[in-house]
């Protein structure tokens, strides 16, 4: 039984065009995207029959790939509502007053998740969380789709710096993609997940 399944995007893959193009936006949905639902739940099916064979000397090599894949498929979740065909601009209201209040300004904000963003050696994201033990705003660096995280942070706008998301269009120009996606950040999306991490 799959326990996880690959949700439709909330619009048509052409619809964020010219920043990110109709090819890229449906090879990373229905090819990545898709494999990491299918690594996630094939991964829960080999760790079944480990319990029922009771030999677990391949345990560590499964729980890292259920971490990789369960992560990578959380991710791409987010990052397809947190953008948006009619994104851009900037928040108002408590997410934009804790931005101030946690960054300095929204400028310095932008910097720091730009640079995270397209700094990442390899593969990784840029992620504005949410931390609770401190209750304040965080920006990670994450390699792969789990690793370099606190494990209480919960993410609220992610940026996937991996090569499949921009490679098709910008080259090797990192940086050009990550600054088209400023345009296309659904805040609405980014605001509702801060007031439930909150809560
Ligand atoms: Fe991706």
């Amino acid at each position: 039984m799959s326990q996880y399944t690959l949700p439709d995007m909330p619009y048509d893959y052409a619809a964020l065009e010219p920043a990110i193009t109709g090819e890229i936006l449906e090879l990373h949905h229905s090819k990545h995207h898709a494999a990491y639902v299918k690594g996630a739940n094939d991964t829960l099916d080999r760790l079944a029959e480990v319990r029922d064979k009771g030999d677990f000397s391949g345990l560590v090599g499964l729980e890292k790939t259920y971490a990789f894949n369960l992560s990578g498929h959380v991710l791409h979740t987010i990052f397809w509502q947190n953008l948006s065909p009619d994104g851009g601009d900037r928040p108002d209201g408590e997410l934009g007053d804790s931005i101030v209040e946690h960054f300095g300004s929204f400028e310095a904000f932008q910097k720091q998740l730009t640079t995270a963003t397209a700094t990442v050696q390899g593969s990784g994201w840029g992620v504005l969380a949410w931390e609770p033990l401190g209750r304040r705003l965080i920006v990670e660096q994450v390699y792969d789709h789990h690793g370099n995280v606190g494990m209480s942070s919960t993410p609220l706008l992610v940026f996937d710096a991996w090569e499949h998301a921009y490679y098709l269009q910008y080259k090797n120009v990192r940086p050009d993609y990550v600054e088209k996606l400023w345009s296309l950040i659904n805040w609405n999306d980014v605001i509702a997940r801060f007031d439930a991490a909150r809560a």
